[in-house]
């Protein structure tokens, strides 16, 4: 027996990374898997080897978000997981790149719970989990203002979003988890979006190698290590958790 046994579950980002782990964990612990991304190929290779439903969508588009509740039928949980980091010093940062950043990691997030949590109640209730980051827990090196900003928003956006939800009865819980350093695709696309501490052409090591010099052991998560946490948080082990952040980093922020 899983323990997502005959739960539906709605991931958004699921091409890739952290997303796709969480897809295969979740299939694996017992749930039906809906998986959407703006990566069609990406998230249709994640719903095959889910044994899931795969639907295109970009976070940012509300008509879309309604049409994925439409179609997906009843829902037990969504992870919010979609993300994108523009890593650029603070005065080389246009307001375009913020607009988009906002656009994909806080409004993707909202438009989430906005459309979801009414089938997630109407289903019988369950559990919304949201990506935010270590970056969204306390102030960050350069490069990472803005990115900080979106992640901090999910953070307490999630808080508010449950106790609503749970002043109101609706049987929904909301929490944020909190990555450390994962080794995912996200660090190549952060390096190619430009300048930044995370393309230097002169260092001999990799994006995701330097950052992990930050962790307490050096090294990297893996996707999985946050799939873990996310079904976790999906099932009923985590009845008594919401408003809560779950800290998956490998002890980067639990001291100096
Ligand atoms: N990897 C890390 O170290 C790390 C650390 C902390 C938090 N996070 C967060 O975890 C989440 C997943 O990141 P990842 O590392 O797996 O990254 P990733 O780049 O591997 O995956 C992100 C996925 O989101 C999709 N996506 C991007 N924009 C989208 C949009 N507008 N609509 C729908 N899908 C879209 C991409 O196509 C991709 O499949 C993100 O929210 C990220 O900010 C990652």
């Amino acid at each position: 027996m899983g323990v997502l046994d005959g739960k539906v579950i709605l991931i958004t980002g699921a091409a890739s990374g952290i997303g796709r782990a969480t897809a295969l964990a979740a299939a694996a612990a017992g749930a039906s898997v809906l998986a959407t991304d703006i990566d069609e190929a990406g998230g249709r290779e994640t719903a095959e080897r889910a044994g899931g439903r795969f639907m295109p969508q970009d976070v940012t588009n509300e008509a879309r978000w309604r049409e994925v509740a439409e179609a997906a039928g009843p829902l037990h949980g969504l992870v919010n997981n979609a993300g994108i980091a523009i890593v650029r010093p603070l005065l080389e940062t246009s307001l375009e790149d913020w607009r988009k950043q906002q656009a994909v990691n806080v409004e993707g997030v909202f438009l989430g719970v906005k459309h979801i949590l009414p089938v997630i109640r109407d289903s019988g209730g369950g559990s919304i989990v949201n990506l935010s980051s270590v970056a969204g827990l306390r102030g960050n090196s350069v490069g990472l203002s803005c990115y900080s900003a979106t992640k901090g928003a999910v953070c307490l956006f999630t808080k508010s979003a449950a106790l609503e939800s749970a002043r109101r009865g609706w049987n929904v819980r909301v929490n944020s988890v909190h990555p450390g350093i994962i080794d995912t695709p996200i660090w190549d696309r952060m390096a190619e979006s430009g300048p930044s501490p995370f393309n230097d052409p002169t260092a001999s090591t990799d994006p995701v190698q330097r950052a992990s010099g930050r962790v307490p052991g050096g090294r990297p998560g893996g996707p999985e290590n946050i799939a873990d946490g996310i079904v976790f948080l999906l099932s009923d082990n985590a009845s008594y958790m919401t408003g809560s952040e779950l800290v998956i980093d490998h002890g980067m922020t639990a001291g100096s």
